[in-house]
C-alpha cells in the first residue's frame, strides 16, 4: 500500500474504535495533572494506528502522543494522535477525532482527521487540496474581522502559563467578537479550513495536534503563523491559523492581549 492508502486505513480502523466505544465504559486515568487524561480507548486507537503503519513501513519514524518519538534515519514521519479531544471523549461529548499527519524530509504532504461521532473525515495531500467526506473544502471568504467567528483553546496549566493565555482570551471577547471553545485542535483546524471559522489561536500544543489539521488549513487556502507573525512550524507550541483575510487583525489583538492584565 501507498501512504496515502496506508494514512487513509489507520485513521478509519482507529476511527471505528473511538465509535464502538463512544459512551461506553472504559478505564480512565491522570497523566501528568489530575484534568490531564488517558483513556484506554486512546491506547487501542494508537496500537492500532501503529500496527497498521508498521506493518507497511517498518522502517518509518514515528512520533505520537502516548508512546512517544519512536525515532528512525527515515525521511518519512509519522505524527499520530489517536484521540485529539480526549476529556469530550471521556465525557461522551462527540467533538473529537483521531488526527494523523505525515511529514517528509521535515515537510508535511499528508494530513488524515476523522471524527467517526460527526461522520466528518478531512484529508489533505500536499498539492491536491483538502477534502471533508471526498469534497473539495476552502477557508471562509469573509474579510471583515468584526463578523468573524473565532475558536481558540487553553492549556491545562493555565494558572501558571507566563505566556498569558487568559489575556489573550479577553482581549479577544473585549473586541464584541464570538469565540468557541471546542476541545479539540484537530478539529478547529479542520473547522477553520472548511469555512466554519475564521481563525484559531491556542497556546501550549504538541505536534500531534497540529500536523494533520496544519495541512488540511494550508492546502484548503488559509494561513498558519506564529503569535509574532512568523512562519509556522507543528513544532512550536503556539499556532495563528486562519481564512488568511482576517489574518493580520486577529494577530494585532493577540500581540496586544500578551501584555494585558486581565
Ligand atoms: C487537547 C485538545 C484540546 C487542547 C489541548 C490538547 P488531547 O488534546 O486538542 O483542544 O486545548 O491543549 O492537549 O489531550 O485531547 O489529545
Ligand atoms: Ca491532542
Ligand atoms: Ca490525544
Amino acid at each position: 500500500m501507498k501512504i496515502k492508502e496506508t494514512l487513509i486505513k489507520a485513521t478509519e480502523e482507529a476511527g471505528k474504535i473511538l465509535k464502538e466505544n463512544f459512551g461506553g465504559e472504559f478505564k480512565i486515568e491522570s497523566k501528568d495533572r489530575e484534568s490531564n487524561l488517558v483513556t484506554e480507548v486512546d491506547k487501542k486507537s494508537e496500537e492500532v494506528i501503529m500496527k497498521i503503519i508498521k506493518s507497511e513501513f517498518s522502517d518509518h519514524y514515528i512520533l505520537t502522543e502516548e508512546s512517544g518519538d519512536l525515532s528512525t534515519d527515515s525521511d518519512y514521519k509519522w505524527i499520530i494522535d489517536p484521540i485529539d479531544g480526549t476529556i469530550n471523549y471521556a465525557h461522551s461529548i462527540p467533538l473529537c477525532c483521531v488526527s494523523i499527519g505525515v511529514e517528509h524530509k521535515g515537510e508535511l504532504i499528508f494530513g488524515a482527521v476523522y471524527n467517526p461521532m460527526g461522520n466528518e473525515f478531512f484529508y489533505a495531500g500536499k498539492g491536491e487540496g483538502s477534502f471533508l467526506n471526498n469534497k473539495k473544502i476552502k477557508v471562509s471568504q469573509n474579510n471583515n474581522f468584526r463578523k468573524s467567528l473565532l475558536v481558540t483553546g487553553f492549556p491545562y496549566n493555565t494558572s501558571d502559563n507566563p505566556r498569558n493565555p487568559v489575556g489573550v482570551f479577553a482581549e479577544v471577547v473585549k473586541q464584541d467578537i464570538p469565540v468557541r471553545r471546542l476541545g479539540s485542535a484537530a478539529l478547529d483546524l479542520c473547522w477553520v479550513a472548511c469555512g466554519r471559522f475564521e481563525g484559531f489561536w491556542e497556546f501550549n500544543l504538541n505536534a500531534w495536534d497540529t500536523a494533520a489539521g496544519a495541512l488540511i488549513v494550508t492546502e484548503a487556502g488559509g494561513k498558519l503563523s506564529s503569535f509574532e507573525g512568523g512562519e509556522y512550524s507543528v513544532y512550536d507550541n503556539e499556532i495563528l491559523a486562519s481564512n488568511g483575510l482576517i489574518h493580520n487583525d486577529l494577530l494585532e489583538v493577540i500581540k496586544k492581549g500578551k501584555t494585558s492584565q486581565v
